[in-house]
């Protein structure tokens, strides 16, 4: 639902494009006194470049009728070089402060997409890629800030001498005035119409980089995998395909978005400066204006030629900014994970029970259906099934990462619907074979930045999983990097595990954790694994039966059913039991 594609499909109209500066003016507000500040450097500036047109006339009128004296060129010359000095200041002052509000306040949208996005429910983070991520939290913002410090200070500045070149042409004759007005009013409706086009191509050419990134970041991660069944070719050829819709988008939002735009917009000065030229000669002709103010009306018709052209050239940005932030609205218009009631769980190893679950990814394809189980406090569960029974689907349903569509899931009486998320995702920890490392301390990550936990608890929990001797051993110990030290699988699901015992929680949950490990460390794990588990509620989803060894109860999952459920004692030693079928057959 992240797609490019969908997006495109989004009808622009006036109202969604009024609705986006709606949006946008929380995030400025708070940048209302370095705005203020802005707003009078753009005036100053403005003023300094409506100036000089009229020291220039004030010259060549006395020039022609005579009356300019040395001393009185001489200012003309100085005024006319403070103006321009000036204005390079002011203008050099103004980009700085638009820069710097464009960064606080898209910083800030930053951060609530940002948040948003890892509030969202998983399968969100299933439908994109994490390089696809990137690209809607930073790239389509960039392109806001940079809508906002030049196109901003584009539009606002150029009006401004719109508006200040029109007030003077009605005080030196009202007709070219008048003339100038109209002129001005056709062409940006003119414009306003040409540049809708090109958003909808712009909108294309996002998405078709935002799957570009997507692709580049999923190779990278699975390059390892890509070399050793040598499908690198492929990957690079799948590349190519990604460049050229990058391109072809690119290239169709240039014709469109930029092109037209440009042209339209360099006619319409032609037109102008002709009927003004041909107006202010008659008016010559006729006495009714100097030579100077005909010198001036030209000079302010090349100062609406240039904020005319400007202003289409910042279409450009201005297309592909709102083409990102309708995507970037489409992520916060995302509905976030409920957050849950306000039910509290009591303390302590928690009995668990699965009550008539029945889920679906899809609702009508259930996945699991009909789950009951009752595992008592303090027990350990083993579940044993085919890949793609649905083991971590109950491993899930378990932590509320997703909710049954029927049934109840109860920990320690208590329905995990009624259960905030916060205190659910405290009270059930989850180890799966996919443990990521932050790159920092190796106490960081197993207490994930928390500094209220002591150093008697991490040694405490890195003493009951055998780490201590490790530890000594790293060239920093607890604050050695991840990055300094090649960590192996092995190590990587003990901290994993660490950080579980570190939190106590009612309930633990391995989902297949070992997996991924050689059998001599597999074998450690499971070794380490036994008294951690000691007296607290846990399920673990076995991929090797002998992981299954010190477990109380056991459950075998086929379809998505529990097909059989009893202590592994007895099930191991019912000839008739699944379970000791399997363990017959060594495998699961
Ligand atoms: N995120 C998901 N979206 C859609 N279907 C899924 C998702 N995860 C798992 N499934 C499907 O649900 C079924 C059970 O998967 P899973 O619980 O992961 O099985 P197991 O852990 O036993 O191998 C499978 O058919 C799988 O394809
Ligand atoms: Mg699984």
């Amino acid at each position: 639902m992240l797609t490019g594609e969908n997006a495109r499909t989004t009808t622009t109209t006036a109202t969604a494009r009024r609705g986006d500066w709606r949006f946008l003016w929380p995030y400025f507000r708070r940048e209302s006194r370095r705005l203020g500040l802005l707003g009078a450097v753009m005036l100053g500036a403005t003023g300094a470049t409506l100036a000089s047109p009229f020291v220039v006339r004030e010259f060549i009128d006395g020039v022609v009728t005579g009356t300019l004296d040395v001393a009185g060129s001489t200012r003309l010359v100085l005024l006319f070089g403070v103006l321009g000095l000036a204005r390079y200041a002011l203008s050099a002052v103004e980009a700085g402060l638009a820069e710097s509000v464009a960064w606080r306040s898209t910083n800030r949208l930053r951060e609530d997409v940002l948040q948003h996005a890892m509030d969202l429910p998983l399968e969100h983070h299933h439908t994109a890629t994490p390089g696809e991520w990137v690209e809607r939290v930073d790239g389509d913002i960039s392109l806001l800030s940079n809508l906002f410090s030049r196109f901003v200070i584009t539009i606002v500045g150029e009006l401004l001498i719109v508006v200040g070149v029109i007030t003077a042409l009605f005080s030196v004759d009202w007709r070219i005035g008048l003339l100038f007005l109209v002129c001005l009013l056709v062409g940006l409706v003119g414009i306003r119409w040409v540049a809708g086009w090109g958003r909808d191509a712009y909108r294309g050419s996002r998405g078709a980089v935002a799957r570009f990134m997507g692709y580049v970041e999923e190779r990278l991660r699975g390059t390892e995998d890509l070399q050793a069944l040598g499908a690198v070719g492929h990957a690079m050829e799948g590349l190519t395909d990604r460049h050229r819709g990058v391109l072809r988008t690119d290239l169709r939002a240039a014709l469109v978005g930029s092109s037209l735009v440009w042209a339209s917009a360099s006619l319409f000065t032609a037109l102008v400066t002709a009927l003004a030229l041909g107006l202010a000669g008659l008016r010559f002709g006729q006495g009714a204006l100097t030579i100077g103010t005909v010198y001036l009306v030209f000079a302010f018709t090349q100062q609406l030629q240039e904020p005319l052209i400007r202003l289409s050239h910042q279409l450009q940005d201005y297309q592909r900014a709102m083409a990102g932030l309708s995507r970037t609205r489409e992520i916060l218009d995302l509905p976030v994970e409920p957050r849950g009631g306000t039910a509290v769980l009591p303390d302590g190893p928690h009995d668990v029970t699965l009550d008539g679950v029945t889920f679906g990814y899809a609702r009508e394809h259930p996945v699991v259906t009909d789950l009951d189980l009752e595992l008592p406090a303090g027990q350990t569960l083993g579940v044993v099934g085919r890949t793609g029974a649905g083991k971590s689907t109950v491993a899930k349903l378990l932590s509320g990462l997703v909710r049954p569509d029927a049934g109840a899931v109860r920990i320690g009486g208590v329905d995990t619907a009624d259960v905030s998320v916060t205190d659910l995702r405290a009270a059930v920890a989850v180890v799966t074979q996919d443990v990521f490392l932050l790159d920092a301390s190796v106490r960081d990550n197993v207490t994930l930045m928390d500094p209220d936990v002591s150093d008697e608890q991490l040694g405490a929990a890195l003493e009951a999983l055998g780490l201590t001797e490790w530890v000594g051993r790293l060239p920093h110990g607890l604050d050695t990097r991840v990055s300094e030290h090649v960590m192996s699988a092995g190590e990587a699901q003990l901290l994993a595990l660490t950080r579980v015992l570190i939190r106590d929680p009612a309930l633990v949950i391995l989902d297949e954790a070992s997996a991924r490990l050689d059998p001599e460390t597999e074998r450690r794990l499971d070794a380490a694994l036994r008294p951690a588990l000691a007296g607290r509620t846990a399920v673990v989803i076995a991929h090797r039966l002998a992981t299954l060894d010190s477990v109380d109860l056991v459950a075998v999952v086929d379809e998505g059913r529990i097909v059989e459920l009893g202590p592994r004692d007895q099930l191991s030693v019912d000839p008739g039991s699944r379970f000791a079928t399997m363990l017959q057959q060594g495998g699961s």
